[in-house]
């Protein structure tokens, strides 16, 4: 069965510059390459849950300008559907300033524009689709009353919401308390209060005992993403670590939103945590070896024939 999932998402229009190295401050580097593409965290984990075979209902606002047709333009090519994404008068679509270097490490600049303006208020007015909804996803980049009133919302109708708190602003512990899961990066996870004590070589293993520390103190669940080393995630039900296959990245922008598209969408589908975290690793794995984001994601089918055995992901 394909589970709905809605988006409330952010949209920016990627500007991106592939360079050799990041210049210094006061220093100018000649591109390698430059692209215009679809961006913003919303916008590629509504993309990324659909290519997985999600129901998707992006809530989102662009300005009034060219950039508002280029993000038209790329949600026509995947067919996801834009009943909800509104252009502002007056407003310029979000965007990001991205560079990538060889390395495959990237450098980002946000300029949020009219993804301000997805405010409580428009919360209020999708209560109808929010209750009609498997998941409710959102991401760090709407505005904290926002991320709050849906984490409310959600909670008041048994939704199962999931946060992507990236970047890492600052929300209510009454709203991380609803996340089922909360996902974060390393970083994100301690300015979220999970795993101050795990070093920063620690193994993984310290990932997952300081998600499983965190589940109903923090969050309902809490995902942890590790880049190269995967994964890990924890629940009412265990605590697990999934390791992400070996691969060179090429361009690492948007991975985790692959990543966090598909678990919402595996979520939605009623899969238990740790097989949908299975199956958005791999997706995430894929994404990180094509240049840019939702053009670097794999099909449903590709990602599912990648993800690796269920022996990897037993409970602790
Ligand atoms: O997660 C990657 C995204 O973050 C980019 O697409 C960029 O728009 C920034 O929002
Ligand atoms: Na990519």
């Amino acid at each position: 069965r394909r589970g709905r999932v809605v988006v409330f998402g952010s949209v920016n229009v990627d500007v991106t510059s592939y360079v050799r190295s990041f210049p210094a401050p006061g220093e100018t580097v000649h591109s390698r390459g430059f692209a215009i593409g679809l961006g913003g965290k919303g916008a590629n984990q509504a993309v990324a849950a659909h290519l997985a075979g999600a129901r998707v209902e992006l809530v989102a606002r662009l300005g009034d300008d060219p950039n508002a047709s280029v993000a038209l333009g790329v949600f026509a090519r995947f067919g996801l559907p834009v009943g909800t994404v509104e252009r502002m008068p007056r407003a310029a679509t979000g965007v990001a300033q991205i560079t990538v270097a060889d390395s495959g490490e990237n450098t980002i600049v946000v300029t949020a524009g009219a993804n301000e303006l997805v405010t409580p208020e428009v919360v209020h007015d999708e209560r109808e689709r929010i209750a009609a909804a498997d998941i409710v996803l959102t991401q760090g980049e709407l505005p904290v009353a926002t991320i709050e009133r849906l984490a409310a919302e959600c909670g008041m109708r048994s939704i199962r919401f999931v946060l992507n708190l990236a970047p890492p602003v600052s929300v209510s512990t009454a709203a991380l308390a609803v996340c089922d899961p909360l996902v974060v990066n390393e970083h994100e996870a301690r300015a979220a209060g999970i795993g101050a004590a795990v070093a920063d070589d620690a193994p993984v293993e310290a990932w997952r005992d300081a998600a499983a520390a965190a589940v109903g103190t923090v969050a309902r669940s809490v995902v942890v993403t590790l880049g190269p080393a995967g994964a890990v995630a924890a629940s009412s039900e265990g605590a697990w670590v999934v390791p992400a296959s070996r691969v060179d990245a090429v361009d690492t922008t948007g991975a985790g939103d692959a990543a966090t598209g598909s678990l919402a969408a595996m979520l939605a589908e009623g899969r238990p945590l740790a097989e949908a975290l299975r199956i958005a690793v791999a997706a995430g794995t894929l994404a990180v070896q094509g240049r840019g984001t939702v053009d670097s994601y794999a099909s449903r089918a590709e990602v599912l024939a990648a993800a690796s055995p269920a022996s990897a992901v037993e409970p602790r």
